[in-house]
Protein backbone atom coordinates (compact mmCIF):
# COMPACT_ATOMS: atom_id res chain seq x y z
CA UNK A 1 0.00 0.00 0.00
CA UNK A 2 1.56 2.97 -0.89
CA UNK A 3 0.42 6.98 0.46
CA UNK A 4 -1.11 7.28 -3.41
CA UNK A 5 -3.11 4.03 -3.31
CA UNK A 6 -6.63 4.73 -3.91
CA UNK A 7 -8.35 3.51 -0.55
CA UNK A 8 -11.74 2.67 -0.13
CA UNK A 9 -13.29 2.50 3.80
CA UNK A 10 -16.83 1.16 3.55
CA UNK A 11 -18.51 1.44 7.14
CA UNK A 12 -16.05 4.63 7.97
CA UNK A 13 -18.61 6.20 10.84
CA UNK A 14 -18.84 3.16 12.97
CA UNK A 15 -16.27 1.61 15.53
CA UNK A 16 -13.99 0.16 13.47
CA UNK A 17 -14.43 2.22 10.08
CA UNK A 18 -13.70 5.28 11.95
CA UNK A 19 -10.51 3.74 14.03
CA UNK A 20 -9.22 2.57 9.94
CA UNK A 21 -9.75 6.51 8.99
CA UNK A 22 -7.42 7.22 11.85
CA UNK A 23 -4.89 5.44 11.22
CA UNK A 24 -4.73 5.67 7.72
CA UNK A 25 -4.35 9.81 8.41
CA UNK A 26 -2.30 9.35 10.96
CA UNK A 27 0.42 6.65 8.80
CA UNK A 28 -0.31 9.61 5.36
CA UNK A 29 -2.86 7.82 3.37
CA UNK A 30 -4.78 10.89 1.99
CA UNK A 31 -6.25 9.23 -1.01
CA UNK A 32 -9.22 7.86 1.21
CA UNK A 33 -12.95 7.13 0.07
CA UNK A 34 -15.33 7.13 2.81
CA UNK A 35 -19.03 7.32 1.17
CA UNK A 36 -21.71 7.06 4.11
CA UNK A 37 -24.78 5.74 3.47
CA UNK A 38 -27.26 8.37 1.98
CA UNK A 39 -23.92 8.79 -0.88
CA UNK A 40 -23.94 4.34 -1.00
CA UNK A 41 -26.28 2.34 0.27
CA UNK A 42 -24.75 -1.16 0.24
CA UNK A 43 -27.96 -3.13 0.48
CA UNK A 44 -28.51 -2.01 -3.13
CA UNK A 45 -26.69 -3.81 -5.69
CA UNK A 46 -26.73 -1.12 -8.76
CA UNK A 47 -25.78 1.86 -6.34
CA UNK A 48 -22.74 -0.64 -5.13
CA UNK A 49 -22.03 -1.63 -8.60
CA UNK A 50 -21.75 1.89 -10.01
CA UNK A 51 -19.70 3.30 -7.44
CA UNK A 52 -16.84 0.77 -7.61
CA UNK A 53 -17.09 1.03 -11.40
CA UNK A 54 -16.56 5.11 -11.20
CA UNK A 55 -13.77 5.07 -8.26
CA UNK A 56 -12.05 1.49 -8.78
CA UNK A 57 -10.65 1.34 -5.43
CA UNK A 58 -6.64 -0.38 -4.99
CA UNK A 59 -7.74 -1.39 -1.56
CA UNK A 60 -11.29 -2.37 0.10
CA UNK A 61 -11.68 -2.32 3.82
CA UNK A 62 -15.50 -3.96 4.36
CA UNK A 63 -15.87 -2.80 8.02
CA UNK A 64 -19.65 -2.02 7.18
CA UNK A 65 -21.86 -4.89 8.70
CA UNK A 66 -25.10 -5.38 10.75
CA UNK A 67 -23.20 -5.58 14.05
CA UNK A 68 -24.56 -5.94 17.89
CA UNK A 69 -24.39 -7.57 20.88
CA UNK A 70 -25.37 -11.09 22.11
CA UNK A 71 -28.79 -10.12 22.87
CA UNK A 72 -29.38 -8.19 19.43
CA UNK A 73 -28.20 -10.78 17.99
CA UNK A 74 -30.39 -13.52 19.49
CA UNK A 75 -33.50 -11.26 19.02
CA UNK A 76 -32.91 -9.81 15.35
CA UNK A 77 -31.76 -13.47 13.95
CA UNK A 78 -33.07 -12.81 10.47
CA UNK A 79 -31.94 -9.45 9.98
CA UNK A 80 -28.04 -10.26 10.97
CA UNK A 81 -27.95 -12.96 8.60
CA UNK A 82 -29.83 -11.39 5.83
CA UNK A 83 -28.10 -8.06 6.27
CA UNK A 84 -24.70 -9.34 6.03
CA UNK A 85 -25.22 -11.56 3.43
CA UNK A 86 -26.59 -8.55 1.20
CA UNK A 87 -23.82 -6.28 1.97
CA UNK A 88 -20.94 -8.73 1.26
CA UNK A 89 -22.37 -10.45 -1.81
CA UNK A 90 -22.79 -6.71 -3.37
CA UNK A 91 -19.39 -5.34 -2.42
CA UNK A 92 -17.84 -8.70 -3.49
CA UNK A 93 -19.57 -8.67 -6.74
CA UNK A 94 -18.95 -5.07 -7.56
CA UNK A 95 -15.07 -5.50 -6.45
CA UNK A 96 -14.85 -8.24 -8.42
CA UNK A 97 -16.30 -6.42 -11.27
CA UNK A 98 -14.13 -3.41 -11.32
CA UNK A 99 -10.93 -5.81 -10.90
CA UNK A 100 -10.19 -4.56 -6.84
CA UNK A 101 -6.97 -6.55 -6.09
CA UNK A 102 -7.14 -5.67 -2.42
CA UNK A 103 -10.13 -6.34 0.20
CA UNK A 104 -10.21 -6.53 3.35
CA UNK A 105 -13.31 -8.69 4.84
CA UNK A 106 -14.30 -8.66 9.08
CA UNK A 107 -14.97 -11.79 10.63
CA UNK A 108 -15.86 -12.32 14.37
CA UNK A 109 -14.84 -14.61 16.96
CA UNK A 110 -18.10 -16.20 17.23
CA UNK A 111 -17.90 -18.05 13.80
CA UNK A 112 -15.34 -20.85 15.83
CA UNK A 113 -17.43 -23.85 17.24
CA UNK A 114 -19.08 -23.48 20.79
CA UNK A 115 -16.65 -26.18 21.51
CA UNK A 116 -13.92 -25.18 19.83
CA UNK A 117 -9.83 -26.13 22.21
CA UNK A 118 -9.00 -22.53 23.73
CA UNK A 119 -7.61 -20.60 22.59
CA UNK A 120 -8.75 -21.23 19.71
CA UNK A 121 -6.42 -21.70 16.39
CA UNK A 122 -7.99 -20.40 12.78
CA UNK A 123 -7.95 -24.17 11.76
CA UNK A 124 -10.92 -25.07 14.20
CA UNK A 125 -12.91 -23.08 12.04
CA UNK A 126 -15.91 -25.29 10.46
CA UNK A 127 -14.71 -28.03 12.98
CA UNK A 128 -18.00 -28.20 14.58
CA UNK A 129 -21.60 -26.48 15.61
CA UNK A 130 -21.05 -22.87 16.84
CA UNK A 131 -23.41 -21.34 19.81
CA UNK A 132 -27.39 -20.76 18.94
CA UNK A 133 -27.53 -17.56 19.90
CA UNK A 134 -25.05 -15.87 17.25
CA UNK A 135 -25.63 -18.47 14.98
CA UNK A 136 -27.10 -16.26 11.78
CA UNK A 137 -24.73 -13.75 12.20
CA UNK A 138 -21.50 -16.52 12.46
CA UNK A 139 -22.98 -17.93 9.11
CA UNK A 140 -23.14 -14.93 7.45
CA UNK A 141 -19.45 -14.45 8.45
CA UNK A 142 -18.29 -17.43 7.40
CA UNK A 143 -19.66 -17.04 3.67
CA UNK A 144 -18.16 -13.68 3.53
CA UNK A 145 -14.52 -15.49 4.80
CA UNK A 146 -14.76 -18.51 2.19
CA UNK A 147 -16.14 -16.01 -0.47
CA UNK A 148 -12.77 -13.65 0.35
CA UNK A 149 -10.55 -16.98 0.56
CA UNK A 150 -12.44 -18.73 -2.97
CA UNK A 151 -11.67 -15.71 -4.65
CA UNK A 152 -7.94 -15.35 -3.30
CA UNK A 153 -7.64 -19.15 -4.19
CA UNK A 154 -9.28 -18.83 -7.91
CA UNK A 155 -8.37 -15.42 -9.16
CA UNK A 156 -5.11 -14.99 -7.18
CA UNK A 157 -6.76 -11.69 -5.57
CA UNK A 158 -5.07 -10.17 -2.17
CA UNK A 159 -8.50 -10.43 -0.53
CA UNK A 160 -8.02 -11.19 3.09
CA UNK A 161 -10.16 -12.01 6.58
CA UNK A 162 -9.17 -10.88 9.96
CA UNK A 163 -11.03 -12.21 12.87
CA UNK A 164 -11.25 -9.92 15.80
CA UNK A 165 -11.84 -10.13 19.42
CA UNK A 166 -14.84 -8.47 20.89
CA UNK A 167 -13.66 -4.83 20.19
CA UNK A 168 -14.00 -1.61 22.16
CA UNK A 169 -12.54 2.09 21.12
CA UNK A 170 -14.25 5.63 19.94
CA UNK A 171 -17.55 5.88 17.92
CA UNK A 172 -19.03 2.44 19.64
CA UNK A 173 -23.05 2.20 19.82
CA UNK A 174 -23.96 2.47 23.87
CA UNK A 175 -27.13 1.08 23.90
CA UNK A 176 -28.89 -0.46 26.76
CA UNK A 177 -30.04 -3.87 24.81
CA UNK A 178 -28.03 -3.91 21.47
CA UNK A 179 -24.44 -3.32 22.29
CA UNK A 180 -21.20 -4.94 22.37
CA UNK A 181 -20.18 -6.59 26.10
CA UNK A 182 -18.31 -3.44 27.56
CA UNK A 183 -20.35 -0.54 25.66
CA UNK A 184 -23.19 -2.48 26.82
CA UNK A 185 -22.01 -2.19 30.45
CA UNK A 186 -21.24 1.24 30.47
CA UNK A 187 -24.62 2.66 29.24
CA UNK A 188 -26.74 0.29 31.44
CA UNK A 189 -24.23 1.21 34.63
CA UNK A 190 -24.77 5.12 33.93
CA UNK A 191 -28.51 4.68 33.43
CA UNK A 192 -28.34 2.65 36.54
CA UNK A 193 -26.23 5.53 38.49
CA UNK A 194 -28.79 8.40 37.20
CA UNK A 195 -31.74 5.80 38.73
CA UNK A 196 -29.79 5.70 41.92
CA UNK A 197 -30.25 1.87 42.02
CA UNK A 198 -28.51 0.03 44.62
CA UNK A 199 -27.87 -2.67 42.15
CA UNK A 200 -26.66 -2.99 38.86
CA UNK A 201 -27.64 -6.31 36.81
CA UNK A 202 -24.65 -8.28 35.27
CA UNK A 203 -26.29 -10.38 32.65
CA UNK A 204 -25.72 -13.99 32.68
CA UNK A 205 -23.59 -15.54 35.68
CA UNK A 206 -20.85 -13.59 35.32
CA UNK A 207 -18.32 -16.26 34.58
CA UNK A 208 -18.08 -16.18 31.36
CA UNK A 209 -14.28 -14.88 30.29
CA UNK A 210 -14.15 -12.65 27.17
CA UNK A 211 -11.15 -11.14 25.17
CA UNK A 212 -11.33 -7.20 24.44
CA UNK A 213 -9.39 -5.19 21.35
CA UNK A 214 -9.12 -1.75 21.69
CA UNK A 215 -10.15 -0.79 18.35
CA UNK A 216 -7.71 1.67 17.50
CA UNK A 217 -4.75 -1.57 18.18
CA UNK A 218 -7.28 -3.28 15.19
CA UNK A 219 -6.81 -0.59 12.91
CA UNK A 220 -3.06 -1.03 12.80
CA UNK A 221 -3.17 -4.76 12.84
CA UNK A 222 -5.30 -4.38 9.45
CA UNK A 223 -2.85 -2.35 7.92
CA UNK A 224 -0.38 -4.51 8.49
CA UNK A 225 -1.80 -7.53 7.70
CA UNK A 226 -3.21 -6.16 3.77
CA UNK A 227 0.14 -4.73 3.16
CA UNK A 228 2.61 -7.64 4.55
CA UNK A 229 4.32 -8.62 1.29
CA UNK A 230 5.42 -12.31 2.29
CA UNK A 231 3.95 -15.26 2.94
CA UNK A 232 0.51 -15.12 4.75
CA UNK A 233 -2.42 -16.94 5.51
CA UNK A 234 -6.19 -16.18 3.83
CA UNK A 235 -7.32 -14.92 7.39
CA UNK A 236 -6.06 -14.65 10.71
CA UNK A 237 -7.53 -14.09 14.76
CA UNK A 238 -6.26 -10.47 16.17
CA UNK A 239 -6.76 -10.37 19.45
CA UNK A 240 -4.57 -9.57 22.79
CA UNK A 241 -4.29 -13.16 24.15
CA UNK A 242 -5.38 -12.16 27.55
CA UNK A 243 -9.70 -12.79 28.54
CA UNK A 244 -10.97 -11.65 31.54
CA UNK A 245 -14.62 -12.52 33.65
CA UNK A 246 -17.35 -10.62 32.84
CA UNK A 247 -18.03 -10.25 36.68
CA UNK A 248 -14.58 -9.32 37.14
CA UNK A 249 -15.05 -6.74 34.22
CA UNK A 250 -17.92 -5.24 35.35
CA UNK A 251 -15.73 -4.62 38.89
CA UNK A 252 -13.38 -2.73 36.91
CA UNK A 253 -16.17 -0.63 34.64
CA UNK A 254 -17.89 0.23 38.40
CA UNK A 255 -14.64 1.14 40.02
CA UNK A 256 -13.95 3.76 37.04
CA UNK A 257 -17.47 5.23 36.70
CA UNK A 258 -17.56 5.59 40.43
CA UNK A 259 -20.93 3.21 40.65
CA UNK A 260 -21.22 3.14 44.83
CA UNK A 261 -23.97 0.19 44.32
CA UNK A 262 -23.86 -3.57 44.45
CA UNK A 263 -23.40 -6.06 41.29
CA UNK A 264 -25.65 -8.69 40.63
CA UNK A 265 -25.49 -11.56 38.38
CA UNK A 266 -29.07 -11.89 36.35
CA UNK A 267 -28.92 -16.12 35.76
CA UNK A 268 -31.88 -15.32 33.44
CA UNK A 269 -29.78 -14.02 30.65
CA UNK A 270 -27.71 -15.99 28.55
CA UNK A 271 -23.89 -16.32 28.61
CA UNK A 272 -23.30 -17.21 25.21
CA UNK A 273 -19.80 -19.41 24.87
CA UNK A 274 -18.00 -19.56 28.30
CA UNK A 275 -14.88 -18.54 26.96
CA UNK A 276 -13.82 -17.34 23.43
CA UNK A 277 -10.22 -16.12 23.92
CA UNK A 278 -8.09 -16.05 20.56
CA UNK A 279 -4.65 -17.83 19.25
CA UNK A 280 -2.96 -14.91 18.15
CA UNK A 281 0.13 -16.67 16.94
CA UNK A 282 -0.44 -16.25 13.26
CA UNK A 283 -0.53 -12.25 13.51
CA UNK A 284 2.40 -11.78 16.42
CA UNK A 285 4.52 -14.03 13.65
CA UNK A 286 3.83 -11.32 11.02
CA UNK A 287 5.21 -8.65 13.37
CA UNK A 288 1.82 -7.39 15.20
CA UNK A 289 1.41 -7.07 18.99
CA UNK A 290 -1.31 -5.42 20.71
CA UNK A 291 -0.64 -2.20 22.69
CA UNK A 292 -2.94 -0.71 24.52
CA UNK A 293 -3.56 -2.54 28.05
CA UNK A 294 -7.18 -2.91 29.19
CA UNK A 295 -7.29 -0.87 31.97
CA UNK A 296 -6.08 2.42 29.63
CA UNK A 297 -8.62 1.46 26.91
CA UNK A 298 -11.51 1.70 29.65
CA UNK A 299 -10.60 4.94 30.43
CA UNK A 300 -10.53 6.50 27.37
CA UNK A 301 -14.07 5.14 26.08
CA UNK A 302 -15.38 5.56 29.38
CA UNK A 303 -13.85 9.15 29.41
CA UNK A 304 -15.31 10.18 25.81
CA UNK A 305 -19.38 8.68 26.92
CA UNK A 306 -19.27 10.83 29.89
CA UNK A 307 -18.23 14.42 27.52
CA UNK A 308 -21.13 13.16 25.53
CA UNK A 309 -23.46 12.04 27.74
CA UNK A 310 -22.84 14.46 30.30
N1 LIG B 1 -17.59 -4.38 17.33
C1 LIG B 1 -17.03 -5.55 17.60
O1 LIG B 1 -16.85 -5.94 18.77
C2 LIG B 1 -16.58 -6.44 16.47
C3 LIG B 1 -15.90 -7.63 16.82
C4 LIG B 1 -15.47 -8.47 15.81
C5 LIG B 1 -15.72 -8.14 14.48
N2 LIG B 1 -16.37 -6.98 14.17
C6 LIG B 1 -16.63 -6.71 12.75
O2 LIG B 1 -16.08 -5.45 12.39
C7 LIG B 1 -16.89 -4.85 11.37
C8 LIG B 1 -17.27 -3.45 11.80
O3 LIG B 1 -18.01 -3.50 13.01
P1 LIG B 1 -18.31 -2.21 13.90
O4 LIG B 1 -18.30 -2.66 15.31
O5 LIG B 1 -17.46 -1.10 13.46
O6 LIG B 1 -19.81 -1.92 13.52
P2 LIG B 1 -20.61 -0.54 13.64
O7 LIG B 1 -19.96 0.38 14.59
O8 LIG B 1 -22.05 -0.92 13.85
O9 LIG B 1 -20.46 0.09 12.18
C9 LIG B 1 -21.04 -0.55 11.07
C10 LIG B 1 -21.11 0.43 9.96
O10 LIG B 1 -21.72 -0.22 8.82
C11 LIG B 1 -22.56 0.72 8.19
N3 LIG B 1 -23.60 0.07 7.42
C12 LIG B 1 -24.43 -0.92 7.80
N4 LIG B 1 -25.30 -1.19 6.80
C13 LIG B 1 -25.00 -0.36 5.78
C14 LIG B 1 -25.56 -0.15 4.48
N5 LIG B 1 -26.59 -0.85 4.05
N6 LIG B 1 -25.00 0.79 3.70
C15 LIG B 1 -23.96 1.55 4.14
N7 LIG B 1 -23.40 1.40 5.35
C16 LIG B 1 -23.92 0.45 6.16
C17 LIG B 1 -23.14 1.51 9.33
O11 LIG B 1 -23.62 2.73 8.81
P3 LIG B 1 -24.68 3.63 9.59
O12 LIG B 1 -23.85 4.43 10.55
O13 LIG B 1 -25.32 4.44 8.51
O14 LIG B 1 -25.63 2.69 10.27
C18 LIG B 1 -21.94 1.67 10.25
O15 LIG B 1 -21.18 2.80 9.91
C19 LIG B 1 -18.10 -5.78 11.18
O16 LIG B 1 -17.90 -6.60 10.07
C20 LIG B 1 -18.10 -6.61 12.44
O17 LIG B 1 -18.64 -7.88 12.22
C21 LIG B 1 -16.81 -6.12 15.13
Amino acid sequence: MNKKSKILVLGSRGLVGSALMRELFAQGYLNVLSPLRPELDLFRQAEVENYFSIHRPDYVFMAAAKVGGIFANDTYRADFIFENLLIQQNVFNAAFKSKTPNLLFFGSACIYPKNAPQPMKEDSLLTSPVETTSEPYAVAKIAGLKCAQNFRKQYGLNWLTVIPANLYGPNDTYHSQNSHVIPGMIARMHEAMKNDDAEFKIWGSGKAKREFLFVDDLAKACLHFISHQGEKPDFLNIGTGIDIEIFELAKLISMKMNFQGRLVCDQAMTDGSSRKLLDNSKIESLGWFPKILLEDGLDIVIKEFKTKNA
